[in-house]
């Protein structure tokens, strides 16, 4: 695992945007996967004016993201399709048929999960994957004791994570109890992941993923296994880890090691 901690959120924002841009410039035609959420937000527009600055385009790319509420239609105002439209898609070159999220309204969800990951492997599989954390540990929405070789499927939701996204719905009957997520067994099948942490209520989260056992009870704690992850942070979300001496000597802060 490559750990950069960065003096402040914007940085490493900065960082994350680069080494997605570094991608599209050595192979146009990358699959990227997408995650959704707040940590995301300054990230995607860091790309949107990226692209309007001319550095960055994604004409030949293709998308595939983490995760969908089931039971919400794409054109509902708190789908995870609309976000990706609204925050990245209609602001980037991007064509709209080689964006790919599950389907929430799916009449049959584990048909449709199944879809999803067969999709996913015509396209080649996915370059480079976006991840954030959820301060329980997950990754998509595989949840605590998901099973870690897990692929795309249908998750419940745990009261944490429909607390902590409560904020996005006007009631708090609406908040989806079941989600589509691509498994933790499919992220670890990425060619590359980078994972996106700021904020202190990250801080434990971080530290259980990183020196932590890998364990289930923390499903980004399999990252551990991918053979390359690169786990970009700010100070806060770095808080609780012990060997941050060692990572600051390898990156000082968030340079690349003299063998890159
Ligand atoms: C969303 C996703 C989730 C979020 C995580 C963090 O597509 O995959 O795992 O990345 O819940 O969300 P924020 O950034 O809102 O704290």
């Amino acid at each position: 695992m490559k750990v950069l901690i960065y003096d402040d959120a914007e940085r490493a924002v900065v960082s994350a945007a680069d080494q997605l841009v570094a991608v599209l410039e050595t192979k146009p035609d990358a699959v990227f996967g997408l995650a959704t959420g707040g940590t995301m937000l300054p990230l995607y527009q860091r790309l949107v004016e990226l692209h309007r600055d001319g550095r960055a385009s994604f004409g030949k790319a293709s998308t595939f993201n983490l995760d969908e509420y089931i039971g919400i239609a794409p054109d509902h105002a708190c789908s995870y399709h609309t976000y990706m439209r609204e925050v990245l898609f209609k602001h980037i070159d991007i064509d709209p048929s080689r964006t790919h999220l599950p389907r929430g309204d799916c009449a049959d969800c584990v048909a449709e999960a199944a879809r999803y990951e067969a999709l996913i492997a015509a396209s080649g599989g996915i370059d480079f994957q976006l991840v954030g954390i959820g301060q329980n540990g997950h990754i998509g929405f595989n949840e605590p004791t998901s099973s870690l070789s897990s692929l795309t499927r249908i998750k419940t939701l745990t009261e944490d994570t429909r607390r902590a996204n409560a904020r996005y719905f006007d009631n708090p009957e609406d908040i989806p109890k079941y989600a589509l997520t691509m498994g933790v067994g499919s992220i670890l099948a990425t060619r590359r992941c980078l994972l996106l942490a700021t904020g202190v209520t990250k801080a434990r989260a971080v530290a259980a993923m990183v020196e932590g056992p890998i364990s289930a009870a923390c499903p980004a704690s399999a990252l551990q296994l991918h053979p390359k992850a690169t786990i970009v942070l700010d100070r806060d979300a770095a808080a609780e880890l012990e060997l941050t001496e060692y990572y600051q000597h390898v990156h000082p802060k968030g340079a690349e090691s003299v063998w890159n």
